[in-house]
Order: structure tokens, then C-alpha cells, then sequence
């Protein structure tokens, strides 16, 4: 089916469904065009609550429709593509956070978002990249057992006084970006800002002239009077920025900044997803309750 007729049949299926699409920064550039609501992790959660539509459809990985099925439970939550998973979310497991709990009674657990419902539900509160720093430092506790992103972890101890105890995950795509990568766009690119995810290695942020959220990293490179950036995260926030700041260049730190689970989300599945009403996200009930107060407790934090 061509590109054209796709789209009409997602926004008639849209509307008879009475339905809304948010999509993350790393979609595919169609995929965000067709999008009512394009975000960062925190956005979407935010955008999902707000919503009236009676299904949303989530494209994103697997967390993501996960999180909006816990936060809107009188609403159908869609995944266009139901093995779209985060390798990082897959790094943490019940027991070995169980155990972590045991070995520090004093600690609170703060898990990113990029995480199981049933992780969720095992911790006190969620963050995301964008409002990790103001979470942890919103606690009462001094110690924090900080799931399941370690780099995170990282960048989160270097901005608060408390002890961080990290979990050892990492985002393969983000991870992957090394110090000689940047090194070597900043010869060929002198000009530019280099903006990074704090997904990325310490030493990789150490040379960031800012880190942010993909959403701060766009509002970032719009706002600044920089003309020309180097992107430390994956590729397909390009797209996202080329919209914000068309008349600026922005370049991607390496080819192989590409998250594959991100990616499996295409127009064909959207029209499936629509017409079959697949694949609904559920979340047992106990699970889902708890994982909600924590998600509740993150976005009462203010930023
Ligand atoms: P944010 O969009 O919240 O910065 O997260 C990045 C990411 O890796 C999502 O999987
Ligand atoms: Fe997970 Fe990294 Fe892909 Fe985000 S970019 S979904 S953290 S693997």
C-alpha cells in the first residue's frame, strides 16, 4: 500500500476509534508525522494522563505502552508491535532488586522508566532522564538504589549529595557511543555543540556542552544561539530536531547510534494495530496499583 493511502486509513481508523497516537523521538520519521503527540519518556506519561481518546496507541517500546496502561486503566492502550522491547528494561529482575533491597534496608529504590511494570511496582518512585536529578533529591532518604540504567546512575550521583547505589544496565544504543567517537565529530565539526543523552558513558558526558532529556536536547539546540550540533543519542531524534531547527545543522554522533526495538514500529503495523485493535497492554491488577504510585509520585515531583 502506498505511503499515501496508509495514512488516510490510520486517521479514518483514528477517528472511528475514537483514538490517539503518541509516538517517542526515536520513532520513524513517518511514524512521528502521523503522531498527535510526539515526546520524551516524561511527556508521554504527562500527554497519556491528560488524554480523553478511548485508545491510545503507543509507538514506542514495550515500557512505554506499559506505563500508560498503568497510569490510564479505563483506557485501551495499543503496541503496534509487541516485541518491541528495551534491552536496558530487560537488565533488572525481581529477585537480584529483592536482594539489593535486603542488603540495604535504609535505601529507596528509584527505578527509570525504562523498566518493567512489575520493577516499577518494587519501587518507592519512578524518573525519567529529564527529571532523574530533582527525584532523587526530592527524597527524605540518604541512600538510593538507582535501577536499572547505571550511566544514569552515574550522572544522577555526580548532582546530589545522597548515595547512589547503581544497578548494572546500560542502554546498548547510548552505551556503544564512545569518548574517541565525539573526539573525532569535534575535529571534523569545530564549530558544533556536542549535546548528549545522559544514557551515555561518563566520559562521553564529561565532553557534552550539554545533557539533557531528548526533549531538552531539542529545546536545547532551538534555543541556542549555536548554529551547528553534534547529537549523542540515537539517531532518530534528527528528525525531531530538523523540525525544531530547521535552519541549523545537526549532525548524528556515529551510524551505529540506532535503537533496532525503536524502529519495528512502522505505518503498516500503526493500520494494523487500528484495525485489529492489537496488541492491548495489560498489567495484573496488584502490579499495576503499585507501579501507579510510584509513576504518581515521580510526577508530583516538580521541575
Ligand atoms: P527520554 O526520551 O526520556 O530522554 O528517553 C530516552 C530513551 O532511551 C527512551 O527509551
Ligand atoms: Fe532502551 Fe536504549 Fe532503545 Fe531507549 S534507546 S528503548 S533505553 S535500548
Amino acid at each position: 500500500m502506498q505511503q499515501a493511502e496508509l495514512i488516510k486509513r490510520i486517521k479514518e481508523l483514528k477517528i472511528k476509534r475514537n483514538a490517539v497516537i503518541l509516538a517517542h523521538y526515536y520513532s520513524r520519521p513517518e511514524v512521528q508525522d502521523i503522531a498527535d503527540f510526539v515526546g520524551d519518556s516524561l511527556g508521554l506519561s504527562q500527554e497519556a494522563v491528560r488524554q480523553t481518546a478511548d485508545v491510545i496507541v503507543f509507538c514506542g517500546v514495550h515500557f512505554m505502552g506499559e506505563s500508560a496502561a498503568i497510569l490510564c486503566p479505563d483506557k485501551t492502550v495499543l503496541l503496534p508491535e509487541i516485541d518491541a522491547t528495551c534491552p536496558m528494561a530487560d537488565m533488572v529482575d525481581i529477585e537480584g532488586l529483592r536482594r539489593e533491597k535486603e542488603k540495604h534496608p535504609d535505601a529507596v529504590v528509584v527505578c527509570y522508566v525504562n523498566s518493567s511494570a512489575a520493577i516499577k511496582a518494587e519501587s518507592y518512585i519512578c524518573c525519567t532522564s529529564a527529571n532523574a536529578v530533582e527525584v532523587v533529591n526530592s527524597l527524605e532518604a540518604d541512600e538510593v538504589i538507582f535501577v536499572p540504567d547505571k550511566n544514569l546512575a552515574a550522572y544522577v550521583e555526580a548532582r546530589t549529595d545522597k548515595k547512589i547505589i547503581p544497578w548494572e544496565g546500560h542502554c546498548p544504543t547510548h552505551h556503544q557511543i564512545l569518548r574517541e567517537d565525539v573526539l573525532k565529530m569535534k575535529e571534523k565539526h569545530p564549530e558544533a555543540k556536542f549535546i548528549a543523552h545522559p544514557e551515555c558513558r561518563p566520559e562521553v558526558l564529561d565532553l557534552a556542552d550539554h545533557i539533557a532529556s531528548t526533549r531538552g536536547m531539542i529545546m536545547y539546540a532551538k534555543n541556542s544561539p549555536a548554529k551547528e550540533f553534534i547529537i549523542g543519542t540515537e539517531c532518530g531524534l534528527l528528525h525531531g530536531l530538523h523540525k525544531a531547527a530547521p535552519e541549523k545543522k545537526h549532525y548524528c554522533i556515529s551510524e551505529f547510534a540506532c535503537c533496532p526495538s525503536m524502529k519495528m514500529v512502522n505505518l503498516e503495523k500503526v493500520l494494523v494495530s487500528l484495525e485489529k485493535v492489537q496488541h492491548i497492554v495489560t498489567v495484573p491488577y496488584d502490579v499495576r496499583i503499585k507501579a501507579k504510585e510510584a509513576l504518581d509520585r515521580m510526577l508530583a515531583v516538580k521541575i
